[in-house]
């Protein structure tokens, strides 16, 4: 879905910038150009960043918990 129109960004595009990195809305409107234009999609540029940020717990970086033994 588009979020900035201005730019053409997509939802997945911010979420693969912050992914890799890029998580802060300086670096985002540098890396993607959104939020730099009108600044209407700002808002929501910032609730998808603050969404991965948030949840930045994926399966990949889950740890590891050994099963319990009940032995
Ligand atoms: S909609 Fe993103 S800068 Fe205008």
């Amino acid at each position: 879905m588009y979020v900035c129109i201005c730019k053409a960004v997509t939802d997945r595009q911010i979420r693969s910038a912050v992914q890799d990195g890029v998580t802060s809305m300086s670096g985002l409107r540098k890396t993607l150009g959104c939020a730099g234009q009108c600044g209407k999609c700002g808002r929501h540029v910032k609730e998808i960043r603050d969404e991965v940020v948030g949840g930045s717990c994926s399966d990949a970086n889950l740890m590891r918990i050994p099963a319990f033994s009940a032995a």
